[in-house]
């Protein structure tokens, strides 16, 4: 590979840890963390979480973009040069914590966590019964790298497991369903719904009242998505009205909300701070050395974006 610079501009710490593993596997290359640019004409790769203003005209010798997270959505994809590679971060550190994550919420509203923790707060001590995980039936919308991940773990527990996507996909031990009409049936069978879908002008809304209402009475949210993806004031009413039991949310639109928003103290809703899965330096900086390689060699690179589908 040719002497370059790959500039990184995303959290300063991790980006350090990066920096090693550059300097071990791609001596050659000058590594810098934003804002040390160097000479901008050098800049031949970029990862990036949030992008530097005026990209193109900044870096014109720019390659390729990565974005140092699972989602695109941070980039205005019309203002890129429809010739600029994007790549998204498919790295198993990713695909790991998610599974975690997940694997945690859904379990949590398996076994009625939330319940018991209002039984407790109100001193109420009260078993409930225990559906077998075969009995419960999962859904999960989105089958990229994440979803199909999050999937063989809950088949693993024993979970009735189905799956929806744009396009058709197979995944083992999981019933999938794809395009608008294959939504309503894979909605009607969901006990507890998880969102892994990338945020595009097709998801955004896409977690609303008409959906919920296609869901069984009483069904679980896990929300891992991105937060324009939910309409909030739905879910509020659909919490309310017992369409939907409990939600798990680690996204929302904004990040932070707003100190007195309706979700902090909901009962029924529990937040956390867009935590389910973080990107592993280490992991992150080996795919992406391997897809320099791939690129270099003319090769496809994992996670390429399809700049027309937005992912
Ligand atoms: C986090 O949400 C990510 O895109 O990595």
């Amino acid at each position: 590979m040719q002497p370059c610079t790959f500039l990184y501009k995303s959290d300063a710490a991790r980006g350090r840890q990066w920096a090693e593993v550059f300097r071990e596997r791609l001596p050659m290359v000058d590594f810098r963390i934003w804002p040390d640019v160097g000479d901008p004409a050098q800049v031949r790769f970029l990862a990036a979480w949030e992008p530097p203003p005026d990209l193109v005209h900044s870096f014109p010798n720019l390659q390729v973009l990565f974005s140092s997270g699972a989602g695109v959505d941070q980039f205005d994809l019309a203002a890129l040069p429809p010739t600029l590679p994007l790549v998204r971060m498919v790295e198993p550190g990713i695909i790991h914590g998610m599974v975690e994550y997940v694997s945690h919420a859904v379990l949590g509203l398996h076994r009625d966590m939330p319940q018991y923790r209002r039984q407790q707060q109100a001193g109420q001590w009260q078993p409930l019964p225990v559906r077998p995980a075969s009995a419960r039936r999962i859904g999960v919308l989105g089958l990229g790298s994440l979803g199909q991940a999050v999937l063989r773990r809950l088949v693993d527990f024993g979970f009735d497991c189905a799956g929806w996507s744009r396009s058709s996909h197979e995944v083992p031990g999981v019933q999938c369903h794809a395009g608008a009409e294959g939504l309503g049936r894979f909605l009607a069978r969901t006990d507890i719904l998880v969102c892994l879908l990338p945020l595009t002008d097709a998801t955004r809304g896409f977690l609303g009242a008409p959906l919920f209402a296609q869901l069984p009475r009483g069904a679980g949210l896990v929300q891992v998505g991105r937060g324009p993806q939910l309409v909030e004031a739905d879910l509020l009413a659909a919490l309310e009205a017992g369409q939907l039991g409990d939600a798990v949310l680690d996204v929302t639109d904004p990040e932070p909300l707003p100190a007195g928003h309706a979700f902090w103290r909901h009962p029924r809703i529990q937040l956390t701070p867009h935590i389910a899965s973080m990107t592993q330096p280490q992991s992150a900086a080996e795919v992406v050395i391997d897809n320099l390689r791939r690129f270099e060699a003319g090769e496809p690179m994992t996670g390429l974006v399809d700049r027309i589908k937005g992912y």
